[in-house]
């Protein structure tokens, strides 16, 4: 039977999907030089005996060293350690003289700062197509707690516990819920800003009213001076909007008071101008489940005029308002119309997210 022949730049994205952490394999030549190449080909293969692999390209420059090497250590890359990956994926490079290293068995090379390490001899060496498999026992392994880094469809990753599954009573029940909600929320927006390429905010209900804990750009975010744990408007806010149309009148009646008396100002909503107003707009959000608005756009580094926002709620198990996510950008670019693509992901991302928090 002919098999389709598979696209290499296809495969490669495809295998991109595996995440893996990143090794950088250090080894000795017999004129007793260090070599070394970034890798995450590392697997494990067998607990007992312990054995590992590991494959290098046969066009690597150190490849001659490591076929004839009689040892291999695999350095276990820690998160802040991205210098040292990059440095060791450089071919041919003078890569250690930068390196901090000590001597590991075998006089192998070991970098300092990584997560784990496991020294090896090498039990075999298999010519499989453009590469070698490496197999090594492993003789001697040590871990220092550091974080490993991550990699994953060609980008560096962070890798941290993955909480998108549902939260227990107690967890759910305590203020744990709100940090867990950011967290998680935190990591959506991410997804979610790749996805609609739109800059996205999170905010909490503060001591002062709607605060922004998080911004995730866009590639062309609608100003560079968004900040964090900045208090947004009650009324000239989406997410101001979002919360006072969740939240009890009796914690927002003193902000959506000191908004009203504001009213008429550059950035109120026009079509909120007095209680009548405001409960009339309030109900439509409920009834929507998005809060939207136009605003005069203030940021000093874009020339835009006015500024267009969108915001979804995310709740914890008792129907409580935790979090409100916002998509912000320029008017005539971003939609916010309540059918939208943005309006639609946003929703759906925050459905999860309160799902997720466990809500009733
Ligand atoms: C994250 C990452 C993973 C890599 N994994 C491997 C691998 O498993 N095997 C390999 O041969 N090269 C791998 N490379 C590429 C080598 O590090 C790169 O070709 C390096 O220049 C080889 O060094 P040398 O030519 O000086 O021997 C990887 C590079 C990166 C950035």
């Amino acid at each position: 039977m002919n098999l389709p022949k598979i696209d290499p730049r296809e495969l490669r994205q495809v295998l991109g999907a595996f995440v893996t952490g990143v090794t950088v394999i250090t080894t000795i030549d017999t004129a007793g030089l260090s070599h070394g190449l970034t890798a995450n080909s590392f697997s494990s293969v067998s607990l007992d005996p312990p054995l590992v692999l590991w494959s290098q390209a046969l066009t690597a420059y150190s490849h001659p060293v490591f076929r004839d090497a009689e040892r291999f250590a695999v350095n276990i890359l820690a998160d802040d350690q991205i210098d040292v990956s990059n440095r060791f994926a450089t071919a041919g490079a003078d890569k250690f003289s930068l390196t901090r290293v000590r001597v590991g068995r075998g006089d192998v090379p070991l970098i300092e700062g990584c997560s784990a390490y496991l020294e090896c001899r090498r039990v075999v060496g298999y010519p499989a197509g453009d590469h070698m498999i490496f197999i090594g026992e492993v003789e001697c392994i040590e871990r220092t707690g550091r974080r490993p880094l991550a990699f994953g469809s060609g980008k560096y990753l962070i890798a941290q516990p993955h909480d998108f599954g549902m939260l227990s009573a107690d967890q759910a029940s305590s203020n744990r819920s709100r940090l867990q909600a950011v967290r998680l929320a935190t990591h959506a927006a991410v997804e979610l800003s790749a996805q609609l390429d739109e800059t996205i905010g999170l905010a909490v209900w503060g001591n002062h009213g709607p605060t922004v804990v998080h911004w995730e750009l866009s590639k062309q975010p609608v100003s560079l001076n968004l900040r964090v744990g900045a208090v947004l408007p009650m009324l000239g806010s989406a997410t101001g909007l979002a919360f006072a149309a969740w939240l009890s009148a009796a914690e927002t009646s003193a902000f959506v008071a000191a908004d009203l008396a504001l009213a008429g100002g550059a950035t109120s909503p026009s079509a909120v101008h007095d209680s009548e107003s405001l409960e009339t707009a309030l109900t439509g959000i409920r009834a929507s489940g998005l809060a939207t608005l136009t605003t005069v756009s203030n940021f000093s580094d874009r020339s835009a005029d006015s500024v267009n926002a969108i915001s979804a709620p995310v709740f914890d198990r008792c129907g409580r308002i935790l979090l409100a996510m916002t998509a912000l950008g320029e008017s005539d670019k971003l939609d916010i119309s309540p059918e939208g693509r943005v309006a639609r992901a946003l929703k759906t991302c925050a459905t999860q997210l309160t799902r997720s928090i466990g809500s009733r």
